[in-house]
């Protein structure tokens, strides 16, 4: 059976706190409240980015620790210190990053995500071609306006792979509905392997990838990522140092 203790802290909606009381000194009463309470509140807040970080969808778990910057061109009145600062994400501006595959996009863009929900954003990520078949099941089941509303709870939407494959009339259009009610209401991380000129190729129709653009790019820091591929030159220093320990 659960102890008083624990039947207070369920009605009063805490976490039980009988399990900080072997991690506390007990020195006086309130330093040994306010050190439980401290502990008490610490795993509400993890649990929360726990939480946050779990709903957004991340492919895989990145972070910021040890990412090396040097490929990437910022914008002028836009440096590394804007985007981790994650300033932009109360601002609704959108980050747009372009480059080769292999550049670092993908990762830097899991890292930012789970940085925003570390600081309690509501963040989704999805790959382009994942979102766009969400997009077009979900018409078809007539459940897009709840999907839609969803998305616009969120502070950031991240689009990860625009331009990989081709996207369907339908497709195209629903995504660009989504960008529409985004523009100006949340912030969205977009990665592309193609410059803006090439869009056309992805979305088929000139108007709707001009009035894509136009959106995106307004409230936009572009981050180009110059450079190999990380993952080749990950690969040839692994190669480089077998040659150099076999020799
Ligand atoms: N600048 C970087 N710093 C650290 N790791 C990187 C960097 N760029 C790429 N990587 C690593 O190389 C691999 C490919 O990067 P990824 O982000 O998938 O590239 P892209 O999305 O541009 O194709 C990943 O495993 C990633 O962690
Ligand atoms: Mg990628």
């Amino acid at each position: 059976m659960g102890s008083r203790l624990s039947e207070i802290c369920k009605e009063l909606k805490v976490c039980d706190l009988e399990q900080f009381i072997p991690e506390v000194e007990l020195n006086e009463p309130k330093q040994f409240l306010t050190d439980i309470m401290e502990l008490a509140l610490k795993e509400r807040r993890n649990r929360r980015i726990a939480r946050l970080i779990k709903r957004a969808g991340f492919p895989a778990a990145k972070t910021l620790e040890g990412y090396d910057f040097s490929p990437i061109t910022f914008p002028e009145g836009f440096q590394r210190s804007d985007l981790l600062s994650l300033n932009f994400i109360d601002r609704k501006e959108n980050v747009l990053m372009i480059g080769a595959v292999g550049t670092g996009k993908t990762h830097l863009s899991i890292a930012l995500g789970v940085k925003a929900c570390m600081t309690g954003y509501e963040v989704k990520f999805y790959r382009t071609a994942d979102l766009v078949n969400e997009l077009v099941e979900k018409q078809r089941l007539g459940t897009i306006d709840k999907f839609m509303k969803a998305i616009m709870k969120c502070n950031v939407l991240v689009i990860d792979e625009v331009g990989y494959v081709p996207i369907s009339k339908q497709g195209s259009e629903l995504l660009f509905s989504v960008i529409s009610k985004c523009y100006e209401n949340l912030s969205i991380i977009i990665t592309s392997n193609l410059e803006f000129g090439s869009w056309n190729s992805i979305f088929g129709e000139a108007r709707l990838t001009t009035a894509l653009v136009d959106r995106l790019i307004h409230h936009c820091h572009i981050l180009n990522f110059q450079g190999k591929s990380y993952r080749f030159q990950q690969a040839i220093k692994r190669k480089n140092a077998m040659k150099e320990g076999s020799e």
